[in-house]
Order: C-alpha cells, then sequence, then structure tokens
C-alpha cells in the first residue's frame, strides 16, 4: 500500500492494483487516468490532451470538446461536459453551473472521520479494541472559483486489502447559501471494454438476485428513492468483462456504505468511454449549504479483480469483516437462536415462550427472541408502533419476569423492536399526530397501516433514543432486532422549512445512524441485528453498527440459495440471519428435508424459526446434531474465504459454495442437489481456494478416495454420489492432513 505524488499526478496503490489520478492543463483539470491491475508508469497520456488538442490553455476555442471528452475525476455540471455530473447545485442567482479545479493535496497515515456516517476504519477503532491493519489516505482540494466552493475528493487504502475507499466532502467558503441538488461519492471515466453491469435485483422474500446485462450506449442505472436500501435494488453494482467467471475476467466492484437512497449508473458515450458514479440518490435530494458549513457525502468502497467475481467477493468480505463491522461479536461465536415470529405470530404470551424456551435449551439453543406483538396492544399489525410499553396481558408478570425465567432456563434473551414506526392507532400519534411524515392536505399513505416517524426532529429522535433505553434497560435483555417495515414516502417534516423539505430523505438516515450510535456506545455487548421486511436494508452502512442482518424473510432453504448467493457476492457470511424454519415453508409452501434446512442456514449466522414444541420429533431429534455442527463449525464461516462452485441460477440442478480457512488448513463445502436428474449416478465437482501442495482427509465423502492432494481435488475434482430426491444437500469438509 503506498500513496504517491510525482510531478503532477497521484497514485495510489494497493498490494495488486494501481489507481492513478493527474492534474491536466493550467487551469487544474482533475483527469482519471487509470485504474486497475498494479503497474510501474504512470500513463498520462490516456487523458488524450495532446491528440487534436482541445485543451483549453492550447485552443480555447474548442473548449467545449474537451470539457466533454476529458476523462474526469470529478465531473461537474453545465459548463460543457454533457455527460451527467457528480455534482449538481443551484447557486444564489439560480444558475447551475459548476465545476472544480486542481487546487493542492495532502498525503497521511491514517484516515479522517465522517461525521455522522457509517465508514471504514483502521482496525484500531474497532469496538473489541483490537488493532491491525493501517491505513493510508490522500485528499486532493479543488475548488469552484466562482462559487466559491470548495471539494475535498478523499481516498483512502488499507494494508491488508485491495479496495479503495472514495468519499466527497463539500465547503460553502463563499457568503452566500447555495443548494446541492446532486452529489456522488465517487465517480470516474475510462475507455469501455466490452463490459456488462452486474447488479442485485429483488423483491420482497427475494431479495439481492443477480442480474446481468449488456451496457448499451445511455444510461444504465439502479438506484433506491424510498428511504432505505430497499428489496428491489441494490446499492451495488459492477462492470464485469464479457465472459467473467468465479475465477477470471476484469470486475469492477462499487459498493455504497449507505442505507438511504443511491444511485449506481453507468453511462456509456459517444467515444465509447463509460463514466460509473455512485452516491446519494439525486431525485427528491436538495441540501441548503449555508455559508460556512459543509455537506459530507458517503463513502464508496470499490474493488478492482482481475481474477472474476470470486476474488472480488473475498475482497469485500475482507474489508467489511476488518474495516466496517465494529461490533465485540464479530469475531465471536453468535449465539444460536430460536424467533417465535413464525412459531405464533402474534399469539402468544409468558408460557407458550417459556415452553418454546425450555424445548429449546434441550436441543442446545442458546437464545430466545421475542419478536412482534409483545407491545401496547399489538395482536396483528394494525396498531401500536410507537406505544413500546409491554403488554401485560401477554406477558403476565411483565417483560422482566419473562426474560428472568428465560435466564433461569439458561437461555440468553432478545427482543424485536421498530423504532422508526409509529402506527395512526397509537397512544404516540393520538397524542402526536404530528411526528409522522405527512404532506398537508393530502391523504397520507399507509403501509401495513403505519407511517414514519419524522427523526430529523430532535425532539421525535429523543422521544425515540427514549423509547429503545427504557426497553432495553428493563431486563437483561442481550439481543436485539431492530426492525423497518414500510418504507419512506410522502416526505413532509413540521420541522424544516419550505426551502429543506429536500433535505429530509438524508436527514432521516443521519438520524437513524444517531440513533443506532447511542445504541452500540450505550449497550456495547448487546448483539443487534438489523432487519427489513426481511432484508430491504441489508447494506454496509448498518453492518457499521450491528455485525449481522436478517437476510430476508423467505426462510425457504431453496429460495434461500439465490438469497444468499446475492448477498454474499458483497457480505462476509458472518452477516446474513439464516434460521432453520418449519414446512411447508410459510412463504413458498415448500417442504424440504430439514437436514438441508440446516446446511442452508449454516451459510449465515445460524438459528431457528419455528415451534419447537410442534415440529415433527424427528426434525426436532436433529436439532442437538444442527447445534453441535454449528460450533464446530461456525469460527471457519465466520473467518474463512468464500468460494462460489456452482449456483442453482445458472445450471438449475444444484449449488455448492464454501468456505476455505485462511490458512487453508481446512475447509468446509456445502453441495445442494435442488432437483435430482434420472440416470445420472454422480457429479464432478472441482472445489477451490485449497493448497494444491497440501493433502486434504475428506471427512464423511462416502465416496472411494478419502485423501488427496488440493491441486487433485481441484484439477481433477471429486465426485458427489446422486442424492437421491430434490433438495437433498451434504456437507464436505477437508481437513489438511
Ligand atoms: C418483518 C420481519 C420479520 C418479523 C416481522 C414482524 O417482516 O422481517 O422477521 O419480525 O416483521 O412484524
Amino acid at each position: 500500500m503506498n500513496i504517491t505524488h510525482i510531478g503532477n499526478a497521484f497514485k495510489i496503490d494497493t498490494k495488486e492494483t494501481s489507481y492513478i489520478i493527474a492534474v491536466a492543463d493550467e487551469e487544474g483539470f482533475i483527469g482519471h487516468v487509470y485504474y486497475g491491475p498494479k503497474i510501474e508508469d504512470i500513463p498520462e497520456y490516456l487523458l488524450r490532451i495532446n491528440e487534436n488538442p482541445f485543451i483549453p490553455s492550447r485552443n480555447n476555442r474548442d473548449r467545449g470538446s474537451f470539457m466533454d471528452t476529458f476523462p474526469c475525476e470529478f465531473p461537474g455540471n453545465g459548463l460543457g461536459d454533457y455527460r451527467e455530473g457528480a455534482i449538481e447545485v443551484i447557486d444564489g442567482d439560480g444558475h447551475r453551473a459548476v465545476n472544480f479545479t486542481y487546487d493542492g493535496f495532502r498525503i497521511f497515515d491514517g484516515k479522517e472521520k465522517i461525521t455522522g456516517l457509517p465508514q471504514t476504519f483502521e482496525n484500531e477503532r474497532s469496538l473489541d479494541g483490537k488493532t491491525g491493519a493501517k491505513a493510508k489516505s490522500l485528499e486532493i482540494y479543488a475548488s469552484d472559483k466562482t462559487l466559491n466552493l470548495k471539494a475535498v475528493l478523499r481516498y483512502t487504502v488499507f494494508e491488508d486489502s485491495d479496495a479503495l475507499i472514495r468519499s466527497v466532502k463539500i465547503i460553502n467558503e463563499s457568503d452566500k447559501n447555495i443548494f446541492l441538488t446532486k452529489i456522488m461519492s465517487a465517480s470516474f471515466d475510462m475507455d469501455s471494454e466490452d463490459f456488462e453491469l452486474l447488479t442485485l435485483h429483488g423483491s420482497w422474500a427475494r431479495e439481492r438476485q443477480m442480474d446481468q446485462r449488456a451496457i448499451g450506449y445511455g444510461k444504465t442505472s439502479v438506484g433506491s428513492v424510498k428511504g432505505e436500501s430497499s428489496h428491489q435494488e441494490h446499492p451495488f453494482m459492477a462492470l464485469v468483462e464479457k465472459n467473467s467467471t468465479q475465477e477470471k475476467g476484469r470486475v469492477y466492484g462499487f459498493s455504497f456504505i449507505y442505507s438511504g437512497n443511491f444511485l449506481a449508473q453507468v453511462e456509456k458515450t459517444q467515444f465509447d468511454s463509460i463514466r460509473a458514479m455512485m452516491g446519494i440518490n439525486p431525485i427528491g435530494f436538495k441540501w441548503e449549504l449555508k455559508s460556512g458549513e459543509s455537506f459530507e457525502a458517503p463513502e464508496v468502497a470499490i474493488v478492482f479483480s482481475n481474477e472474476g467475481l470470486g476474488k472480488m467477493s473475498r475482497a469485500y468480505h475482507d474489508l467489511y469483516r476488518n474495516h466496517l463491522i465494529r461490533s465485540p461479536y464479530k469475531d465471536k461465536e453468535r449465539p444460536i437462536l430460536i424467533n417465535n415470529w413464525e412459531a405464533t405470530y402474534f399469539d402468544f404470551n409468558t408460557e407458550k415462550l417459556l415452553d418454546i424456551a425450555r424445548e429449546a435449551k434441550k436441543s442446545g439453543i442458546e437464545m430466545l427472541v421475542m419478536d412482534d406483538g409483545w407491545f401496547g396492544k399489538r395482536n396483528d399489525d394494525n396498531s401500536s408502533l410507537g406505544d413500546w410499553n409491554v403488554n401485560e396481558e401477554k406477558l403476565q408478570g411483565g417483560l422482566k419476569h419473562l426474560v428472568d425465567e428465560v435466564n433461569k432456563i439458561g437461555l440468553k434473551f432478545g427482543i424485536w423492536m421498530e423504532p422508526e414506526m409509529i402506527s395512526p392507532d397509537s397512544d404516540l400519534y393520538r397524542a402526536h399526530p404530528d411526528w409522522a411524515f405527512a404532506v398537508p392536505n393530502r391523504v397520507p399513505t399507509r403501509s401495513r397501516n403505519q407511517f414514519v416517524l419524522d427523526l430529523t426532529r430532535p425532539e421525535v429522535l429523543e422521544h425515540t433514543w427514549n423509547s429503545i433505553k427504557t426497553v432495553l434497560s428493563s431486563a437483561n435483555i442481550e439481543y436485539l432486532k431492530w426492525d423497518m417495515n414500510r418504507q419512506l414516502t410522502d416526505l413532509g417534516s413540521l420541522g424544516l422549512g419550505k426551502e429543506n423539505q429536500g433535505e429530509i430523505f438524508h436527514r432521516y438516515m443521519l438520524a437513524v445512524y444517531e440513533l443506532q450510535e447511542r445504541l452500540v456506545t450505550e449497550f456495547p455487548n448487546l448483539l443487534l441485528e438489523n432487519c427489513s421486511g426481511g432484508g430491504a436494508r441489508f447494506d454496509p452502512g448498518m453492518l457499521y453498527y450491528g455485525p449481522q442482518i436478517w437476510c430476508s424473510d423467505d426462510t425457504d432453504a431453496i429460495e434461500r440459495l439465490g438469497i444468499q448467493e446475492g448477498t454474499a457476492l458483497i457480505y462476509p457470511l458472518s452477516s446474513m440471519g439464516a434460521h432453520v424454519s418449519d414446512c411447508p415453508n410459510h412463504t413458498v409452501g415448500r417442504v424440504t428435508p430439514f437436514e438441508t434446512r440446516g446446511h442452508v442456514a449454516l451459510a449465515g449466522t445460524f438459528g431457528y424459526e419455528l415451534d419447537i414444541t410442534k415440529i415433527p420429533e424427528e426434525d426436532r431429534n436433529m436439532i442437538p446434531q444442527q447445534t453441535a455442527m454449528y460450533h464446530k463449525y461456525h469460527s471457519l464461516v465466520r473467518s474463512g474465504d468464500y468460494y462460489r462452485i456452482a449456483s442453482y441460477r445458472e445450471n438449475r440442478f444444484y449449488d455448492c459454495y464454501g468456505v476455505v480457512s485462511k490458512d487453508k488448513s481446512e475447509a468446509l463445502f456445502t453441495f445442494v442437489q435442488v432437483v435430482g436428474r434420472p440416470n445420472y449416478h454422480s457429479r464432478l465437482i472441482k472445489l477451490a481456494g485449497l493448497d494444491p501442495e497440501a493433502k486434504y482427509r475428506i471427512e464423511d465423502s462416502g465416496d472411494d478416495a478419502t485423501e488427496l492432494y488440493g491441486r487433485t481435488i481441484m484439477e481433477a475434482g471429486i465426485l458427489i454420489q446422486n442424492l437421491w430426491g430434490d433438495y437433498k444437500s451434504k456437507l464436505i469438509h477437508l481437513v489438511r492432513v
């Protein structure tokens, strides 16, 4: 890792990549020279300013041609570059022109903190006090001299990672107010190399499905305007060389460390160049920057891999495990939990929960999580959000009594809350109807019969924090599932003036982050699992606060294969909330073997979501084996390198993925035969990530060969016998001998 300033250029090197920026012409245009595999030179000719010179100092007659072709590092708007800019403003006179030119730089060890936002960090800031890899940063200072607006382009690299972290800070140094109407966190231009665009598409119960398409001329984008990262699109995109595989091909990944509205866009131009950008979605965004104020845009983590998608995934997993997730749980085994949602929905009481806890304890389950329905008069999803007082008709004796009893049984206790919401039928709403977002004189849009609290108002934020704190302090609560079950719309805030209503989306996100920051500060040992109608807020931003996120409300083992494949494209397995649930599955009605449900959940945090007192005895009898399996493998799953071997999404027959320990001494692969195939005896599987020179014992293989060299296993492959039936699965455990 190194950052150097040579001549008028900046070279940011990680172990295997180089990123090069150069300043061109007397006016100080900041150009993007190169990003890719590590190189020694600074190929400034890639800026093409000497060809057919349009460069303003030599040919101001064709300034427009220069502006519209120059490969920019942070493009402005309305001054000759017709490609979409990374920043847009409205100045005091109503003009929208803006462009930044170079002023200076600073290279330093470490990394500056961004205010109020989730962010990557050097390891020593980890909550568990561990020290780790160092960082190096570059700040490029630029300004729009006409507007007196300053930009700080920020870059950080870590010594143990090939990722590049980018973000931008805008400072209004003029004596006038200005409106920011668009601010991307990262943008750069490069020659098109026949890339395709890989994004993660979804819906409720089928989040993060991989979707790859050609990049045609014009703009191709995904985004969210829902006030959260969303079920539908994901704050991620990758430019993927055509025909790339898990091992081969050039891939540029962009992952946004933010949980609100986002835009991820590529623009292919008339000259076959590509402008890629990522940041807060400009739709609905208008931020007043008063004289002297600054705006900090969230970070984008960019990863380049010239060895396909697999290497990109492993780079993101390591980056997020080492430099984003702070929870002390990140390096610890998570307690195996049982959640009562699919077991009881709203129909439970103290005795029912204690029955579940007693039975769970016998099978090695370690924590009971009480889901929705314990507060106010919430017997269905029509009321009581905001009234965070215990429903004593259901929980006779109160919350502390229940928690104490659960603890006596020998289980930890966790609870569900949805702090950002307010039901129209709640005491809170009756007292403060104006605390919900609403556009005056319009019928407010209900969703799941609830509204969103206007957390941009300090009094609402304080009230919400006090509610959370009161609940968590009232008993020995060791886990919180923080849910968010509707998206934002109808944005109107009584706390903001008419010029500032366009700030709501981002201010809302800052408020949620503020609440979660208070939470992890005040309750540092609490295990926080974020959730949003399943996995609608599964994003890097939330991982900064909680080490795990509920992946999807779809707990069907087969549906989970695709959901977890897309999620693991970016996120470590240890962050994916995954549970064994009952059958027929409550979302799709599918019946899968209990064993397969366990194997699939093992690729996540692992837990149960069923009524353990009611499931078939033969299933219940398998739980002790499954909890033992979790303890045997979880540190490997949590810390190992992830390899995707085969995808049911592509082959329609089977799925195979696994983890290999960092020292390559142990590996665990999961094979799921989704569909049985007639007249087919065994399947050849070539595993990956092993030490070719080392010999491995294949435990429980059932195959002829049990000790083989890593090279044999990877090049010749191993045979998996037909498992007879649909939805069957098998673990392949390898130990170096
Ligand atoms: C969301 C969550 C579920 C459950 C319900 C409760 O849908 O994803 O797991 O907690 O809310 O209402």
